[in-house]
């Protein structure tokens, strides 16, 4: 088989996650590790009952081929809540219907990049993107992620020296983070931006998924010629559809079209349709309400048994929305050889390591609490607390 396959699939990391799902396919594990939204909340009976009259009566109509850009009452339902919740100026036009936010992260790759292009991303950064992108090119130059967004001097010197095409990033809750960026950092990045031809991609499953403090503008505002702006129903709705939306300027839109086209020719349209029913018959602000009252309690359950259990120089991130929190062990300790330990215990999380793209046995960690219950979460914590002291003596 040598020499068969592509250049591009060359050192393009498999995902770690499902590698570690796998080996902790043990229903007695608290897993801490995976990054789905909680099987409880989705609305089963109202999508039931969406597609029941959808089937009924646009049966023909809804099993037909369909429009690349997507359907069109569902891409004006999208705009319109970009600009009634973030005060956008977003048109239906510009928002093309993707499969999942992950698809509109390889069209991207492919209007974009040649081999070895410069893509400047988070870090720690998204492992899917970091995936998804290093198919096209493995090019990356990170950009530390701090408390309150990226480091400007790193992103100074990034664009100075390599002039990256696109810079990916998630400014809400990031994942794995958890953090979010100030509206000063998205402010000074927008100014830094501004002088450079490349395009931010604001990347924001987790924006509505907020439990504290106001909304910050999105770069989609405050840069919008230079934005491209990824959204998705799969933390807020159910992500079996694999129905998200990408957000381009005029100018580049018809690329993004064409890539799709050539892809899929068009997302599932009997999905796109189930889930207009669906938004149309449901409040969907009410919906996110309860999804937000479970992982909020959730995630504060797990920030006080941190600080509870953890020894005090294990440092952690507080975020006020989304589904993660990141967690810093001290200096020596590694990631990977505590979940050797935490498995015996029968805990589990994902190391450090897939996110970031230059660096590896590291000595930080992402948890994940929206799919456990706080009597399971404070188990969990507990025993990670333990794992983490024996290596610590
Ligand atoms: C930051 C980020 N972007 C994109 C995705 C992919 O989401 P989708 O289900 O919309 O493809 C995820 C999924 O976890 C994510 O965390």
């Amino acid at each position: 088989m040598e020499n068969i396959f592509a250049k591009r699939m060359d050192n393009v990391p498999s995902s770690f996650i499902s590698e570690i799902l796998k080996l902790i396919d043990d229903t007695e594990i608290i897993s801490f590790a995976g990054g789905l939204p909680n099987k409880d909340l989705f609305p089963v009976k109202e999508i039931r009952n969406a597609a029941n009259y959808q089937l009924e009566n646009y049966g023909t109509e809804i099993l037909q081929y369909s429009t690349t850009e997507g359907y069109l009452p569902l891409r004006e339902f999208i705009a319109e809540r970009y600009n009634k919740n973030k005060n956008l100026n977003i048109s239906a036009e510009n928002v093309l219907i993707t499969h999942g936010s992950q698809q509109a992260l390889d069209l991207i790759g492919k209007v974009f990049l040649n081999d070895n292009d410069a893509v400047a991303i988070e870090e720690p950064g998204y492992l899917g993107a970091i995936q998804c992108l290093s198919i096209f090119s493995k090019n990356f130059v990170p950009i530390k992620l701090e408390n309150d967004g990226l480091n400007l001097e790193e992103l100074h010197i990034a664009y100075e020296n390599f002039s990256p095409k696109i810079i990916y990033t998630v400014p809400n809750f990031q994942n794995p983070t958890g953090i979010s960026y100030s509206f000063e950092k998205r402010n000074k990045i927008v100014d830094l931006l501004k002088s450079y031809n490349t395009f931010i991609i604001e990347d924001d499953p987790y924006g509505e998924l907020r439990y504290e403090d106001e909304e910050i503008e999105s770069f989609g505002k405050l840069l919008p010629e230079q934005t491209i702006l990824l959204g998705s129903f799969s933390k807020i709705v159910a992500p079996g559809f694999r129905i998200g939306w990408l957000i381009a300027p005029d100018k580049i839109m018809d690329k993004f079209v064409i890539a799709k086209q050539a892809a899929d020719l068009h997302s599932n349209y009997v999905g796109q349709r189930i889930i207009y029913q669906y938004l149309k018959d449901t409040d969907l602000d009410k919906h996110i309400l309860d999804i937000k009252a479970t992982y909020n309690s959730q995630r504060l359950t797990m920030i006080e048994s941190i600080e509870r259990y953890f020894p005090k120089s294990v440092e952690f991130t507080k975020p006020n929305g989304g589904m993660f929190l990141w967690v810093t062990l001290p200096k020596n300790i590694s990631a990977v050889n505590l979940l050797n330990h935490s498995i015996e215990k029968k805990v589990a999380f994902v190391p450090g390591d897939p996110f970031y793209v230059k660096k590896s046995d590291v000595n930080t960690l992402r948890l994940n609490y929206s799919c456990s219950d706080e009597k399971t979460i404070e188990e969990g914590i507990k025993r990670l607390a333990i794992c983490i002291k024996e290596l610590i003596k």
